[in-house]
């Protein structure tokens, strides 16, 4: 069995937020099989059951948790010996290591797609199999020895979580197209050399690195939070030859002081709705250090809210892929309630939706968002940093609402929350 909703209701964070006692959690794989053969009237207590445990593994460090974090984003086998293997056999069949790296990463960006692919609710999702790009920076992966590649500082990633980020094909694609354009952009403007500034550059630093491809004239600063990954993109970055070009510092984006302006300041550090990941914070304390003819990519994000008919949400026509867990695709009116440019002070996000005119029935609030990375755009359901999230109550419960009858009945609903919190009761209905 294959619920929708269930999957729906998965807690989805990317972040660790904090700390807390150490307690034993299945692995995803066992959570999701077990859960796909529970009938169907154990599935409301199920789903109450894997959001808790949900909640509180995301809650766990890898320093006290001997299993992978329980990520149903995250949780694969990468980088495993099995893929490694692959990647080592298309290096040698593609003769990659003789290649020119620009020639070889530029081909296998074309061969990423521009969308994301939907499939009939109806049908089994097909996995989202690793592209020739993640292959390829695969291949250039360094010995993991003394590693920890679970590892998971608070607030950070985990290595295996940041090279899985890779996974997400439209968002990889267009963050790099969008770094070719920029640092072209700034190769035509200046002489001097290009100071970037690649903020969570993860365990493969691909930002970081493409940016350096592109011009001979970047110098790049690549902050990481977490230890283990900062080690492992010193390797990576030392395996292109590129170590004199690009530093990589074991640093929190969100208190690092530069010691020179940035041309360009590339964060991928967020989640959809700006929730759960720091962009936020790390654009307000790197974007006063861009030159004012300098760049920023994500240029600017757009959020979007809207309320989703609870049967859509329940049984999606279409589901979508992006890492390992299937995502319902919804397309309800989105409406646009804030644009969130790089820098700009938000303490907090708050809107209110008006569902007046709606047909009477129980809705969720969805929240998202268009990321514009120079001339592209991300759109939403396309990237886990675009898929639709749901307003849950304080308990982790989906809350519904249930309009009225009638014309005179004005529903509306408010929603609030912080950037980089939880859309756990965010929504207050009226
Ligand atoms: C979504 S991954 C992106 C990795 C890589 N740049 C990519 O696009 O594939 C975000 C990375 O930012 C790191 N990170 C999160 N918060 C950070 C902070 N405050 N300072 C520095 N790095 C941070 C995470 O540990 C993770 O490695």
């Amino acid at each position: 069995m294959n619920n929708p909703a269930f999957q729906n209701v998965l807690p989805a964070q990317r972040a660790q937020p904090e700390a807390l006692a150490p307690a034993v959690v299945p692995s995803v794989e066992q959570a999701d099989a077990d859960a796909f053969a529970l009938p169907a009237t154990h599935e409301a207590i199920l789903m109450v059951y894997m959001h808790t445990l949900g909640e509180l593994a995301s809650r766990l460090t890898m320093d006290s948790l001997a299993t992978p974090t329980l990520m149903p984003r995250y949780a694969s086998r990468t980088p495993t010996k099995e893929l490694r293997y692959q990647a080592e056999l298309a290096a040698i069949s593609e003769g990659w290591a003789e290649r020119d790296p620009k020639e070889v990463i530029d081909a296998l960006i074309l061969e990423l797609p521009d969308e994301a692919p939907l499939s009939p609710a109806s049908q089994e999702v097909p996995p989202n199999e690793p592209s020739r790009l993640e292959q390829y920076f695969m291949s250039m992966l360094p010995d993991l020895s003394g590693v920890s590649v679970d590892y998971n500082r608070t607030g950070s990633l985990s290595p295996k979580e940041s090279i899985n980020c890779l996974r997400d094909k439209v968002r990889t694609k267009l963050f790099l197209q969008g770094i070719a354009e920029a640092v072209s952009q700034l190769d035509t403007a200046t002489q001097d050399t290009i100071e970037v500034c690649d903020a969570g550059t993860g365990a493969i630093p691909v930002m970081a690195i493409y940016a350096a491809l592109c011009s001979d004239k970047v110098r790049c600063t690549a902050l990481e939070l977490n230890p283990q990954s900062a080690i492992l993109a010193r390797r990576v970055v030392a395996r292109f030859g590129l170590q004199d070009r690009i530093t990589v510092i074991e640093a929190d984006a969100t208190k690092y002081t530069p010691s020179k302006p940035f041309d360009l300041l590339v964060s991928e550090t967020m989640h959809s709705g700006l929730t759960e990941e720091p962009i936020v914070q790390i654009l307000s304390n790197l974007q006063p250090h861009v030159k004012q003819i300098g760049l920023t990519l994500p240029s600017s994000i757009d959020i979007q809210a809207a309320l989703v008919p609870f049967k859509e949400y329940e049984e999606p026509q279409h589901r979508i892929k992006i890492l390992k867990a299937d995502h319902a695709y919804l397309a309800p009116d989105w409406q646009h309630v804030l644009c969130y440019v790089p820098g700009r002070q938000l303490d907090k996000i708050a809107f209110t939706l008006d569902g007046t005119d709606l047909p009477d029935g129980k809705y969720v609030v969805a929240v998202t968002n268009r990321v514009h990375i120079g001339s592209k755009i991300l759109e939403p359901s396309q990237s886990l940093i675009t898929m639709p999230q749901y307003v849950m109550d304080f308990g982790g419960f989906l809350r519904k609402i249930e309009f009225a009858a009638g014309a005179n009945h004005a529903s509306e609903v408010n929603v609030e929350y912080r950037p980089g919190g939880s859309l756990n009761g965010a929504a207050q209905y009226k």
